[in-house]
């Protein structure tokens, strides 16, 4: 019997992770940008990541269309941040400043790192797309980070 929704996310849940916004642009240069944790470091030479979008994501056609994305890593005090990037609608980078990159697409003020990227594969990945991204910038902050874990923003105890 296929695993159900809940149970699955319940089970992914017990891996704890950090928070990202991640960002890009319409064709027209609208910022997009959703709330994502499921980020993996893939390879060092070329360096790549991936991320895995919701196909019903309002921004999913513009991370088909526009082949550029960055990844926003939050801080412990951007939970506010992380909740409003997580709900579709509105103007989402009214709650956040924000500046653009070299390829126009929005950099996060204050986060604890940003990391551009250029698509590099596109793989099905179910319901969802993953996107192989090139890192052609990066740049990291002090600060501590925000959690998820088990359905729940966390953050480091000590
Ligand atoms: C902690 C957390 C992690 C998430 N990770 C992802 C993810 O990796 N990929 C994804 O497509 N959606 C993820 N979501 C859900 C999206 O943020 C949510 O569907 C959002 O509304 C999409 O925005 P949009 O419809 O404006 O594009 C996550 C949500 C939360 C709270």
């Amino acid at each position: 019997m296929p695993i159900d929704k809940n149970e699955l996310r319940r089970i992914m849940g017990h891996f704890a992770t950090g928070v990202t916004v991640i960002t890009t642009i319409s064709q027209d240069g609208t910022p997009y940008g959703l709330t994502a944790n499921a980020l993996t470091s893939v390879s060092l030479e070329p360096p790549l990541l991936l991320i895995s979008v919701d196909k019903k994501a309002e921004s999913y056609p513009h991370f088909e269309q526009s082949k550029v994305f960055t990844i926003n890593t939050l801080r412990e005090d951007q939970e506010g941040v992380s909740r409003r990037f997580a709900v579709s609608g509105g103007n989402k980078s009214e709650a956040v400043a924000y500046r653009r990159g070299a390829n126009e697409v929005p950099i996060l003020e204050e986060t604890l790192a940003h990391i551009e990227c250029r698509l590099y594969a596109t793989y099905d990945g179910g319901d969802h797309t993953l996107y192989l991204g090139e890192i052609v910038e990066a740049e990291t902050r002090e600060g501590r980070p925000l959690l998820f874990y088990r359905g729940g923003y966390r953050a480091f105890a000590e």
